[in-house]
This record gives C-alpha cells, structure tokens and sequence, in this order.
C-alpha cells in the first residue's frame, strides 16, 4: 500500500507569512518523540498551532489566559492531556494578571478567567482535573501566587510525559510481538505533554523492534488521523498507513491488523470510555474479527465521579466541520447537519485499559476502583 508523498513536498527552510508568524518547516530525519506542542519558555506559553499541520510548523506566544481558553476551544492545542497542561499554565497567567492588579483580591480577581478555561472545551475531563489541582493550592500561597504555581504547571507537564512513557512500557508488554495495529485520532506528543499514550504504546512497540506497521485512519471531519498522527510517526520514522475511515472494516476483515488503541477523554467509573468520535464503530467492528481494543490513558482521564458513559458530556462543534472539506464547502447549502466530536464505547468493547499504574484487564468498576482508588 504505497501513499502519495505529500510529505516530500514541504519546503525545507524557515520563513516568515504575511502576518509574521515564524514557520519552520518540517524535517524528515529527527530523532524519533521530537515532537513538542507545549512548551513554557521566558515567562510565555508557547503552542504549536495544530490547525496548521502538516504544511507548516507554527509557534504561537501566550500570556493571557482568555486566550489560551481560546486557543484550546479553537483547537489550537486539542487532545486530552494537553489540554489540561494548557490550562494549567493558563492559570499561571490568570494568576499574574489578577496579582499584578490587586495583591489583596487575586484569588477573587482570577475566577473570570478561571471560568473561561474551565469552559473551553466539555468532553476532556483532565481539563477540570488540572484545572482543580491548581486551584487547590491557592489556600496555602501568601504573596505572588506565579512561583508556586508554575511549579505546579510544570509538574503536571512532566508527570504526563512521565505517565505516559510508563504506559508505552506496560502496554508494549501486553501487545508482545505484532504485525500491526490501528490507531485513531492523534493520542502522540501532539496530543499530550509527550511521547503519548496510545500513540506512546505504538511508539514503545516499534522501539522494541515488535511492530512492523501502524495503520491510522483519518479521523474525519478533524482529520486528526491525516494530518497529525502521520506526520507525528513520520517524524519518528515510524511506518505509517494512512486509510479512510471507511476502510477500517475492511482492513480488519482481512487479518491485517491484531490490536486497535487508542487514548480517551474520559473514563468513566464503569470503564465506558468517551474518544475522538468513531471509536466506538472501530470498537464493535473489532469484536466482530475478533481484534483486541487497548485504550492507553492517564488517570487524569478517569473520571469516578461519573457512573458511566452516558453522563460524559459529548461536544458538538457545530455544522462547519462537515460541510467542508479542506475550507471548500462541499454539502448542498441550508443541510441539516449533526456533530459529535467524541463518542461512548462501553466497557464491554474494551480488552483492555492502560493506566501509568498498571493495566486493567476487561474493565470493570470494581477493578478501576481497586487499581485508582
Ligand atoms: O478533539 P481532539 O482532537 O481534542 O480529540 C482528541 C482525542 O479524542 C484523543 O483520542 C484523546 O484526547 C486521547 S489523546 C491522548
């Protein structure tokens, strides 16, 4: 299965657009988990601007929280993980700019922006979970609030990459040796604070020398799969395949693939899991051919609070996404349109989860229980 070398056509130099954002363009040889999409650098939140993949490798500067709420919500970053490391270092800057204001009423000050991260995006529950952990802080800071918070920032950036190269260990483990394996959406260091989780398990495999072939769809409307996941392997040379959505069946019904992973957004108690919309489909047609579903996810990702999956709130990000296609629209004008960006795969579909603490094998509340609690 040969892919059309759209990669080859990136130009190989630095330039500046029209509006003088840097663009470095993409190289083919880095060393493999280069890839970084947060990165806190002289007092600023730097993110690399994901809706510009794979043609151009932007970077763009933060310093107030209302618009990183923005950039989250615009998907500047997307991905659950990151997301709540975006946050956190939103809160950062929420916090200098509520001190700077009035040394006495920060805490009071900062709530308004709180609220925007805090709305952002509905699905992702480690955006609340990083967002609570900062919060939770606050009691104990007397004076300027920024040091100890951005240690607490920086901890949760480095706890993920920790967790997740943790989670690529023990879910290369269970995979063992493995032609190949199909992953949807983009789980990688785009998607986290790096190395990934579904995509870390992948990148693990293929360290070990276990895995031969990573087919990714193409997580339509978003094309996360297309644009993001195939440049992230191709950066780690990785081999990667890129398929239609439409295709996935297909490709199972012909043995070619023995493992489907990928990350979540939110676990609930129960095990049911919310991810990128089309893992469910990609669930049930794996129990048909007999194909284990692996979900690789931070306990950040859990979410106890919430009995099971039809309690998880599912963004719809409205009609734009699928009436166009690469910014053309192509459905007849006046459509009645329906998008849901995350869909809910009972426990019951999944084989098993990977956490940073271990694995749980056919997830069940109890075991999640016993393993989290
Ligand atoms: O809408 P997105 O791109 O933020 O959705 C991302 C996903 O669904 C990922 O699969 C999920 O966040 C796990 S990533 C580590």
């Amino acid at each position: 299965m040969n892919g059309f070398a759209f990669y080859d056509l990136i130009t190989h130099c630095t330039q500046k657009s029209d509006s003088g954002e840097t663009i470095l363009s993409a190289s083919k040889t880095k060393p493999a988990d280069n890839v970084r999409a947060i990165r806190w650098e002289a007092s600023t939140l730097t993110l690399l601007d994901q809706r510009r993949l794979p043609g151009e490798v932007i970077y763009r500067d933060y310093v107030d929280a209302v618009d990183i709420a923005t950039a989250i919500h615009d998907m500047v970053v997307r991905g659950a993980p990151a997301i709540g490391i975006t946050a956190a270092y939103g809160v950062v800057l929420a916090a200098r700019k509520a001190y700077t204001k009035d040394p006495q009423a920060w805490q009071t000050l900062i709530q308004p922006d709180l609220d925007s991260l805090a709305s952002s995006r509905p699905t992702a529950v480690n955006l609340h979970w990083a967002l609570e952990r900062m919060q939770s802080l606050f009691a104990g800071i007397s004076g300027d609030p920024e040091p100890v918070l951005l240690q607490a920032a920086k901890d949760i950036h480095a706890e993920d990459v920790a967790a997740n190269q943790a989670m690529g260990e023990v879910g290369a483990g269970i995979i063992g040796q493995c032609r190949a394996v199909l992953t949807h959406c983009n789980t990688g260091s785009l998607a986290t604070g790096g190395y990934g989780t579904a995509l870390g398990v992948i990148r693990s495999a293929y360290r070990r020398g276990n895995l031969q072939m990573v087919y990714v769809d193409e997580t339509r409307p978003w094309l996360q799969g297309t644009r993001l996941t195939t440049w992230e392997l191709m950066q780690d040379n990785i081999p990667v395949t890129l398929l239609a959505d439409c295709a996935a069946n297909y490709l199972m019904s012909r043995g070619e693939i023995e493992w489907v992973i990928v990350g979540a957004d939110r676990i609930a108690a129960n095990g049911d899991v919310a991810n990128k919309i089309g893992t469910y489909g990609l669930a049930v047609a794996a129990r048909h051919h007999s194909i284990r579903v692996m979900v690789v996810a931070p306990v950040s990702t859990f979410d106890l609070g919430i009995a099971d999956g039809s309690h998880i709130p599912i963004e719809d990000r409205g009609p734009y996404e699928i009436l166009q296609c690469g910014g053309h629209l192509i459905a007849p004008g006046g459509v009645n349109t329906w998008n849901p960006v995350f869909d809910v795969t009972p426990a019951g579909l999944i084989d098993v989860i990977v956490s940073e603490k271990g694995a749980i094998q056919a997830p069940d509340r109890q075991k999640i229980k016993a393993l989290l609690v």
